[in-house]
């Protein structure tokens, strides 16, 4: 417990700072209890998947292992004061929550959205992006924030978390939280609460429009998310493969089934085409031409846009420059891109 460190209080370690409860060991068992002074602490369900992975990378293989949390004082009444009582304050000024997700991973969600959160506030929108894949957060390496460590305030009884801003954007990830290279391992509840807290426990002001970069998938973990978190629809990324079309279809479905009945504000073709760098004008068709603008009439959703495979676009992504700060055509595909979404979203 001396390897997990606590980044709210000066990167202390657990042991020291008395929150190891307890450690009971059992045959091939082990748990730890971990004893947080508030019920509040925003970094609570981090520390505990950290505390996990610890074990995990100390203990043999096959130790069952179980870390609890628990809470040394009562918080007083009135208080809106635990994980499952998270209020919608904090994006009550936030005009339009829009999910960016697919059924597949993979085929670039986490690109299209950094890309398009750039491009909407080079358009001059007030945007910020809430990175929801709690299992491979994406924003800190795609906007080179990577060390960056958000502040949190406790204001009237409530911690609120301060998103970092660059390129005009304000970013939140569970990825500011984790050290360098360490894998975040969550129970299903766990991580639902994680990153419920990195959109509804920050402070993102007045925005007119929050993107949220949805972990890859249709599980429980979605379904959660679209129920709780205000969201009024999703842009669906795809890539043209016809086998992506059943796993569209999920993605489609997740938000506008009939019990959820949510916007689909448009699909996004991502890899459309392939365009090399020393023939600009040249485009390959790789997987086919028009996949894209069919799968959009199958579903009865506009094509928001296509955006090309182009070597700068992974580039810049993994230098983190997003494309969409360029002047290059791809950086123009995502300005677009972004006008449309403005656009449809009204
Ligand atoms: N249009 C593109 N041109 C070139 N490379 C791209 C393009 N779109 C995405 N990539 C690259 O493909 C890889 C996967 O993209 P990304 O991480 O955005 O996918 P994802 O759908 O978010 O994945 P996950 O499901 O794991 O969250 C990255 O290396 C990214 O740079
Ligand atoms: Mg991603």
């Amino acid at each position: 417990m001396r390897e997990v460190r606590h980044p709210g209080k000066g990167d202390r370690d657990l042991v020291d700072l008395g929150m190891v409860s307890d450690i009971r060991l059992g045959e091939g068992r082990v748990e730890v209890v971990l004893a947080f002074p508030k019920r509040r602490d925003p970094l609570a369900e981090y520390l505990a998947g950290s505390a996990r992975a610890a074990l995990y990378r100390g203990l043999p293989g096959g130790t069952e292992i179980e870390v609890k949390s628990v809470v040394m004082e009562e918080a007083p009444k009135n208080k809106r004061s635990n994980v499952n009582n998270l209020t919608l304050e904090e994006v009550a000024q936030v005009r339009h929550i829009i999910g960016v997700a697919s059924g597949k991973g993979g085929v670039g969600k986490s690109t299209v959205a950094v890309n398009l959160a750039v491009a909407l506030a080079r358009l001059g929108y007030r945007v910020g992006l809430a990175d929801a894949d709690v299992y491979g957060p994406s924003v800190p390496l795609m906007t080179a924030t990577e060390g960056a460590l958000p502040e949190a305030e406790e204001e009237d009884g409530r911690e609120v978390i301060f998103p970092i801003e660059k390129y005009g954007v304000k970013w939140m990830s569970i990825g500011y939280f984790a050290q360098p290279g360490q894998a975040l391992i969550w129970r299903g509840p766990m991580a639902c609460n994680a990153l419920k807290q990195m959109i509804l426990q920050v402070r993102w002001g007045v925005l007119d429009f929050l993107l949220i970069d949805m972990p890859p998938g249709t599980g429980d973990i979605h379904i959660s998310l679209v129920g709780d978190i205000p969201m009024e629809g999703a842009v669906i990324v795809t890539t043209p493969q016809s086998v992506a079309l059943a796993d569209v279809e999920k993605g489609v479905d997740m938000f506008r089934n009939e019990k959820v009945g949510k916007k689909i504000f448009g699909l996004v073709e991502n890899m459309a085409w392939f365009t090399p760098a020393e023939l600009p004008e040249n485009k390959y068709y790789i997987f086919g031409k028009e996949g894209g603008i069919r799968m959009a009439e199958r579903f009865g959703i506009p094509l928001l846009g296509q955006i090309p495979i182009v070597q700068s676009i992974r580039e810049s992504g993994d230098a983190g420059e997003p494309a969409a700060l360029s002047s290059r055509p791809d950086g123009l595909a995502f300005i677009e891109l972004a006008r449309k979404l403005a656009e449809a979203a009204g």
